[in-house]
C-alpha cells in the first residue's frame, strides 16, 4: 500500500537572485542570475514527500494569478494532489524574495494568499485527514489554521509532525496535538528560551518535550541532527558532507523525508537518518522544490555511503 501524507501549509513563488555577496544597507550591487521557482515550506515538503513516493495531498491557498497557476502546475507535475489548493482573488500568491550569496541565503516572505488559509478551510478535510498516515505542518499560514489542522489530525488518531518554522511561540493547544517537532537551533531557542548552541542543546530539547510533543528532532545544519523521545536518551546523527549548491528548502527536504519514512513504518532512528540523506541530496541542487530527490536517488546515495572510497 502506498502511504498517505497530508501537508497543510504555504505556497510561495520564490524569486531567487544570485549575487557574489550580500549588499550592505543602502548599497546597490550587480547580481549574476535571477530565477522564479516554486517554493513555500508547505509546497516544498509536499514535493519532497511525493518525489519519495508517498501519495501526498497539499492543502493551501494561492492567488488567482500567474504565479498561483504556476505553483499548482508544479505541484501536479510532481504528483502532488492539488484538489485542496484553492485560488483566491482577494490576495496575490505568496512570494519569497531570496538572495543567495556564497552558500548562504537571506529570505523575506510576503504571505499574500497564504494568510487566507483559514480554519474554515480545515473543516472540509475530515475525510482527507482520516485517510492520512502523517499530517505535516509548518508555520507559514495563520496559527489558528495550524491548530485546527493538528486538532483534527489528533481526533483521527493521526501522527502529526510540526516543523515550527518560521520561528514563533506556539499555543498550548498546538503543543499538545503534535507528536514530532522539528525545530532548528534558532527555533528551539525561541520556543524554550534556553540557549541551545552549546551545552544547552539537550536542556532546550528537554524543555520542549515538557511542553507537549513526544519527540523532538533538531537539525544542526552541517553538524547533522539530534533527536530525543520523552524519557529516552539524546541521539546524535552525523551529517553527510556534500558539495553545497543551495540550502534553500534543506529543512523542508528533511521534514518531507522524515514524514515519508515514518509513513512507511520506519522506526524513529532509521527515519531521522533517512531524512538526513534527503536533505543532504537537496542541498547539492539548486531550488527548493526543484532540488528534492527521488527515492531511487536516496537509495543510490545510501549505497554509495556504504562503499569504501
Ligand atoms: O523553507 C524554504 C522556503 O521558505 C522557501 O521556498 C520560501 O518560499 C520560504 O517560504
Ligand atoms: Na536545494
Amino acid at each position: 500500500r502506498q502511504s498517505n501524507i497530508v501537508v497543510i501549509g504555504s505556497l510561495n513563488m520564490d524569486i531567487v537572485v544570485e549575487a557574489p555577496r550580500f549588499p550592505q544597507v543602502g548599497e546597490t550591487i550587480s547580481g549574476t542570475k535571477a530565477h522564479f521557482i516554486p517554493g513555500g515550506k508547505g509546497g516544498n515538503q509536499a514535493v519532497a514527500a511525493a518525489r519519495l513516493g508517498a501519495r501526498t495531498h497539499m492543502v493551501g491557498m494561492v492567488g488567482d494569478d500567474a504565479f498561483g497557476g504556476a505553483l499548482i502546475q508544479s505541484l501536479a507535475a510532481n504528483q502532488v494532489i492539488t484538489k485542496r489548493v484553492t485560488q483566491t482573488a482577494e490576495e496575490p500568491t505568496g512570494l519569497a524574495s531570496i538572495m543567495i550569496a556564497h552558500e548562504d541565503n537571506h529570505i523575506v516572505v510576503v504571505p499574500g494568499a497564504n494568510a487566507l488559509c483559514l480554519p474554515e478551510n480545515i473543516e472540509a478535510l475530515e475525510e482527507t485527514i482520516a485517510a492520512a498516515d502523517i499530517v505535516l505542518l509548518q508555520l507559514e499560514i495563520p496559527m489558528e489554521t495550524v491548530v485546527a489542522a493538528a486538532e483534527m489530525a489528533k481526533r483521527h488518531g493521526k501522527t502529526v509532525i510540526l516543523n515550527p518554522a518560521p520561528a514563533q511561540k506556539l499555543p498550548d493547544a498546538l503543543l499538545h496535538s503534535v507528536d514530532f517537532m522539528t525545530p532548528n537551533r534558532s527555533e528551539l531557542y525561541l520556543l524554550t528560551g534556553i540557549d541551545p548552541y552549546g551545552d544547552g542543546l539537550e536542556k532546550a530539547i528537554d524543555a520542549l518535550l515538557e511542553m507537549g510533543p513526544r519527540c523532538v528532532v533538531t537539525t544542526l545544519g552541517s553538524a547533522g541532527s539530534v533527536y530525543k523521545e520523552k524519557g529516552k536518551e539524546l541521539i546524535a546523527i552525523p551529517a553527510h558532507h556534500v558539495p553545497v549548491v543551495d540550502t534553500t528548502g534543506a529543512g523542508d527536504a528533511f521534514n518531507g523525508g522524515l514524514g515519508y519514512a515514518l509513513s512507511i513504518g520506519y522506526g524513529l532512528d532509521q527515519a531521522v537518518r533517512f531524512a538526513g540523506k534527503v536533505s543532504a541530496l537537496a542541498v547539492t541542487r539548486f531550488g527548493a522544490q526543484a532540488g528534492m530527490p527521488t527515492l531511487d536517488e536516496v537509495k543510490a546515495f545510501a549505497l554509495k555511503l556504504m562503499q569504501p572510497e
